[in-house]
């Protein structure tokens, strides 16, 4: 059916009309509210925003991301175009922000570049809740500064806007992959130990053995996880170097108090990573219980053909933090309507309805009026379910003494004001500061 949306994919929509629906994370407003505190967390930490195409080359996220990771081999949306070139919409955020430095020689301008954004993802996976085929991540990439206070901070920044929203139980797992010396030394290691467990590894491990044994630790697959129980550990392979970085990081982190717990299985799905990894995981969703991950790429830039710096970031969907904040705080969301809502009877009414909303916009209020003359049950049944905070019926007599009776629909109460001082009543607060002038003067 053409008017049916594809499997995975999903509508925002005013929260208004979501009630009762099992989806009440798909309400506008939520997103909006989301994506400021997004904005504001981001100015504090002077993160600033890049907005990349929707697609790229198909090559980037290839040669980025990796040939042999699930992204690149099942999960693309690829096409051909009419030139003939292979595109992809963006599957991740990271590659494309890598491509955006190169393109503009952005290590020419500055020596360290800290960029967020706020954008919709593509993977064909199979959908599930908290699992779509576009999906929308916040994410952030520094460029240019290999310390690991700079790991700590994109960290931090994370679980602070966690906080901030108000979302609780959370686990940052925290691990080191190490370098590429290192991990060829653990690679070894870790093929030797599984090749004789060979045929008890699921299909996809049993490929993985020879092109990135790395991936099988990551498998959820229960044969897969009892043949890793006893291989060795990344930790053995590391280089001094490498654990005092990764120490580092945690005495950040405990610097400003954020717990954290090390996982040594910890590796991710994207080949791009190295050192310090992360994903903070939640007990308030389902299967797909990873909130947000990380971690260090310092060789990516490099490997895209640009210059040879350091860098991390983190990606964190936007449904599973909405999905997140709400079976945490269930109704935690307020709807909200327009400030006032004219319901004008006749058509001089109309008229002055039509120029006082208007002004009332101008004047920076979220008014409506009514202009289909609906009948007056229907129009105040609507104002209702809009949540509209005030209803004003103007009629002939309203018209005649230059006075509307505001009624504040969540207490009935009605209020006589004169036209001309309607913005002067919204800006003093309506109903509330009315009655506390009311009392002063008595
Ligand atoms: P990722 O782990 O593939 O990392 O995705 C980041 C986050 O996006 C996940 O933790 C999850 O919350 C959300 N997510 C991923 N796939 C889906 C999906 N199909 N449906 C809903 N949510 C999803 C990256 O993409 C890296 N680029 C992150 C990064 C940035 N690393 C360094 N810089």
């Amino acid at each position: 059916m053409a008017s049916r949306s594809p499997k995975g994919v999903f509508d925002i929509i005013p929260a208004r009309l979501l009630r009762d629906s099992k989806e009440p994370w798909r309400a506008a407003e939520l997103w909006q509210w989301l994506e400021s505190e997004i904005r504001d967390l981001a100015r504090c930490y002077h993160f600033q925003e890049i907005r990349t195409p929707m697609f790229e080359r198909t090559e980037l996220f290839a040669r980025g991301v990796g040939e042999d990771s699930d992204i690149v081999t099942k999960e693309m949306y690829t096409f051909e175009d009419k030139g003939k070139r292979s595109m992809t919409l963006r599957p991740e955020g990271t590659a494309p922000v890598m491509r955006a430095f190169i393109d503009h020689k952005l290590q020419d301008k500055s020596p360290i570049n800290k960029f967020f954004y706020i954008a919709p993802m593509f993977r064909y996976e199979r959908p599930q809740s908290g699992r779509y085929r576009q999906h929308h991540q916040f994410g952030v990439e520094a460029i240019g500064d290999a310390s690991p206070e700079q790991d700590a901070e994109v960290i931090d920044l994370l679980v602070n806007l966690y906080r901030r929203l108000g979302i609780q139980e959370l686990t940052v797992q925290l691990n080191t992959l190490g370098s590429e010396e290192s991990r060829t030394r653990f690679r070894k290691a870790l093929r030797a130990h599984l090749e004789p467990l060979r045929d008890q590894l699921s299909e996809d491990s049993q490929r993985r053995l020879e092109s990135n044994p790395l991936r099988i630790l990551d498998s959820k697959d229960e044969a897969d996880r009892r043949a890793i129980a006893a291989a060795p550990t990344l930790m053995d392979f590391l280089d001094e170097g490498e654990i005092e970085h990764f120490r580092a990081v945690q005495a950040a982190l405990d610097e400003v108090g954020i717990a954290y717990s090390v996982q040594p299985q910890l590796v991710r799905g994207l080949d791009y990573y190295n050192g310090v990894v992360f994903e903070v995981v939640t007990q308030s969703l389902g299967a797909q219980n990873s909130i947000g991950g990380g971690g260090r790429y310092d060789g990516l830039l490099k490997t895209l053909g640009g210059s040879d710096l350091p860098a991390c970031g983190f990606g964190s969907g936007m449904e599973r933090i909405l999905q997140t904040v709400l079976a945490q705080q269930p109704g935690f969301w307020k709807e909200s309507g327009p400030q006032l809502y004219f319901i004008p009877l006749g058509s001089a009414a109309r008229q002055l309805c039509f120029r006082l909303t208007h002004e009332l916009r101008m004047a920076g209020l979220a008014v409506e009026m009514d202009a289909t003359g609906r009948k007056l049950k229907k129009l105040m049944s609507y104002a209702n379910s809009s949540t509209a905070q005030y209803t004003a019926i103007v009629g002939d007599d309203e018209l005649a003494a230059g006075i509307v009776k505001l009624k504040h629909m969540e207490s009935g109460e009605e209020t006589s004001v004169p036209l001309k001082e309607l913005a002067l009543f919204f800006e003093a607060g309506g109903v509330a500061a009315a009655q506390q002038d009311q009392q002063s003067s008595e």
